[in-house]
Order: C-alpha cells, then sequence, then structure tokens
C-alpha cells in the first residue's frame, strides 16, 4: 500500500454553479473538468490547486448520500482522496487490516478513474476515498 498523493479534497455544496462563481472570484481557479457522475449521485467540478484538486459535488437528489450529507451536516468538507497504484491491492490490504470499507469492489467515477470509498469510522471521522486513475 503506497498513497501516491493528496489526489482531492470533497466538498459538498448546495449550488455547484455558484460555489464555482465564488471559488473564481474569490481565490481565481477554474475547473479543469465538470461532469455529472451518475454511479454517485453527484454532478462534480474539479478545480486544480498544484497537484491536486478541490472536488466540489452538487448531489442530483436529496436520496443521494451526498444529499443525505447535505441534509444532516450542510454545506462542507465531505472526503479526502488519495491517488493509488492499484486500488483492488489497496482495498485487499485494509480488509487484511480490518479497516471498514464501504466499497469491497472498486466502482467508476469522475475522470475515468475507478475509486472505493472507507467508512469515516474507521479513522479519525474522515470518509477516505481511494483513486486509480485511468492510463491514459
Ligand atoms: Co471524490
Amino acid at each position: 500500500m503506497k498513497l501516491l498523493n493528496l489526489d482531492h479534497v470533497g466538498i459538498a455544496v448546495e449550488d455547484l454553479d455558484a460555489a464555482l462563481e465564488d471559488y473564481r472570484n474569490r481565490y481565481g481557479v477554474e475547473p479543469l473538468y465538470r461532469e455529472r457522475v451518475e454511479a454517485q449521485g453527484v454532478e462534480e467540478a474539479m478545480i486544480p490547486v498544484g497537484g491536486s484538486f478541490v472536488q466540489l459535488l452538487q448531489p442530483l437528489g436529496a436520496d443521494t448520500p451526498v444529499g443525505r450529507f447535505l441534509a444532516s451536516r450542510g454545506e462542507g468538507l465531505h472526503h479526502v482522496a488519495y491517488a493509488v497504484v492499484d486500488i483492488a491491492a489497496a482495498l485487499a490490504h485494509l480488509e487484511r487490516q480490518g479497516a471498514r470499507l464501504i466499497d469491497r469492489e472498486p466502482r467508476a467515477g469522475g475522470r475515468g478513474a475507478k475509486i472505493a470509498f472507507v467508512h469515516p469510522s474507521d479513522l479519525a471521522g474522515t470518509l477516505i476515498e481511494l483513486v486509480e486513475l485511468s492510463e491514459t
């Protein structure tokens, strides 16, 4: 298991257009990608900052993980994502360590990446996302 990079921090927002406009005005940054990821029930925008991204997440509906997060906690930091070389090997390692996995198998994320989540109760109250970026 080796973490390559802090790939992104995910922030839940009510209104993606408004949040992007605020980031643009306050910090002078622009999103590099924006896409609807049905598998996760979000529309997301990725803002590059150095070698990492800020990922803004707007839920596609109230009955989605990010929709439920917003209802209970409001806008704010949702997860931290680390890039790994081999996500299947990383999940197998975490399982051997007794980590509380949300995903035992990788699933489809934005940018064509494979992703998996580890439950916030597993370590320091932080939802962790592992990301294996595609080769392209
Ligand atoms: Co993410």
